[in-house]
Formats: structure tokens, sequence, C-alpha cells
């Protein structure tokens, strides 16, 4: 297979640049809420991370999150978007991190949604490598039996069913190898603990009430260790703050990006 190495991605509006990536096993359409509602404001920028969504094909052997920030770095310089906004998800989070301690007079501001400056633990480390195993047997599906239960709140999967098919369709369309990269590249990830304080980067940190895989506790303390931050907790959201509740995740970033100029 010819691998064609590029980030694909979407973009909206005009102005200044306000880039959003995505986590696992997801791709940029986590983010069709913010596209639609924050494009009347800034050239909203959507890519696949490398190897997800429509970033395929991409040789993924060497992915780490150094990497998968270096990449992005090089497309986004290629469509001119640089200062920007960077806003990260969930592993798109951790993506941000690196991008932001590499790159650091490349980030205007820095918005950390459902995610955390840790590393893995032990046990995580372990959990990471079953799931590489499950992926290797049985694909994608068994990726979103171990996590589709986790990624919303519940009131989310009742009262929203339409975003709850969506996100699972864009878990189960990811490549296996893609996957496989991605775990294993986020059981390597560094620890940012000791790092916050150096970020000098105006940052918001957003988490759903109800997330369980990154917790309001675990978004409060990485907010403590960040200089220049700010923290809003996404009341009645879980995991995927941008899919649950579009509006207030905008409105939050809106806020704050105001607040700087
Ligand atoms: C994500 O949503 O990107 C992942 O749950 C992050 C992780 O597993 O650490």
């Amino acid at each position: 297979m010819v691998m064609s190495n590029q980030i694909k991605h979407r973009e909206q509006g005009s102005g200044a640049p306000l880039v959003l990536v995505h986590g696992f096993p997801l791709d940029g359409r986590v983010f069709d809420g913010q596209l639609a509602g924050l494009s009347s404001r800034y050239r909203v920028i959507v890519p696949d991370l490398p190897g997800f969504g429509t970033s395929q094909p991409y040789d993924v052997a060497s992915m780490s999150m150094p990497w998968m920030a270096q990449e992005l770095r090089s497309f986004l310089e290629s469509i001119n978007a640089l200062p920007c906004v960077l806003g990260g998800l969930s592993m798109g989070g951790y993506v941000a991190l690196s991008f932001v301690r590499a790159f650091p007079a490349d980030v205007a501001a820095l918005l950390l949604i459902d995610t955390r400056a840790e590393a893995d633990n032990d046990e995580g480390k372990q959990n990471r490598n079953r799931m590489i195993e499950a992926a290797r047997a049985r694909g994608a599906t068994a990726v979103v039996e171990m996590m589709f239960g986790k990624m919303l709140a519940q009131s989310t999967a009742h009262q929203q069913p339409e975003v709850a098919e969506k996100l699972r369709r864009i878990m189960s369309e990811q490549p296996v190898e893609t996957i496989c990269a991605a775990v294993a590249a986020m059981r390597e990830r560094d620890d940012f603990t000791a790092i916050l304080p150096s970020i000098r980067t105006p940052t918001l940190v957003m988490v759903g009430e109800y997330d369980t895989i990154t917790s309001p506790e675990v978004a409060q303390k990485m907010r403590s260790g960040l200089p220049r931050s700010w923290m809003v907790t996404i009341d009645g959201a879980g995991h995927m703050t941008p899919m649950e509740r579009p509006d207030r995740v905008n409105a939050a970033i809106l806020k704050v990006l105001d607040e700087l100029k």
C-alpha cells in the first residue's frame, strides 16, 4: 500500500486559526458542533490525526505523542495556520501538551478538554496491553466494547441517541493498525505534571461533570499546575463534552478567548 502520509482536515470560517485535535479512537467528526458553532468568529481547523479518519493510509510505525505533534505542526505550517489556538480532547490533549512543550511560540492559547497531565501507571499500561491484544484479535469492535460504555454521560446516551450512534460509528471505523499504534503511544507517553508550571500559554481546562475516564478531580489537579489557567466543568456531559454539550463548550471557549483579547 502506498502511504500518502498527509494529514487531512476540514475547516470553516476565517480569522485567527483555532485547531481542534480529536481523541482516541476517533476522528475530527467529534468536533462537528465546534465547526458549526465557532466558525463565525474563528478559522476552525479540524485535522484527522495520522492514520485516523480521512488521514489514511499513513505510516504509523513511529507513532508517539511528540511525533504526532511534529506531524501536526508541519501540516499547520503548510496551511498557514500558525500561531493558533490549540485544543485537544483526551488523547488530543496529550498531543497538544507535547506540541506546546516543543513549539510554545506557535500556540496562542491552549484548550485541554477531558484530558490529563499524568502518564499511565502500571495498571494503566497493562490495560493498554490488553486492549492491543483484543484489537489485534477482533479489530475495532473489541475496542468499542471496552470503551463505549465509559464515553458518554448516562443522560446523553438516553436523551441524545443520535450522539451515541454517531460516536459508535466513528469508533468502529478506525483501522486496527492505527488503534494499536495509538494505544502503544499513549502507554509510552510522558508525564507532564512537572512540566505544567513552565507552560506560560493561557490555558482553558474543560471537563464533563460525569467524565469517568478523566474526571473533574483529574482536571482540577492539572489546572492547579498551570500558571495561566481557567477551568470550566460542563454540566451533564461525560468524556465527549464537545459532542454531548456543543453549545456550552463553544460558549466557554468564546468567553475565555474574548477575555484574552
Ligand atoms: C481518549 O478519549 O482519547 C482516550 O480515552 C484517552 C486515553 O485512553 O488515555
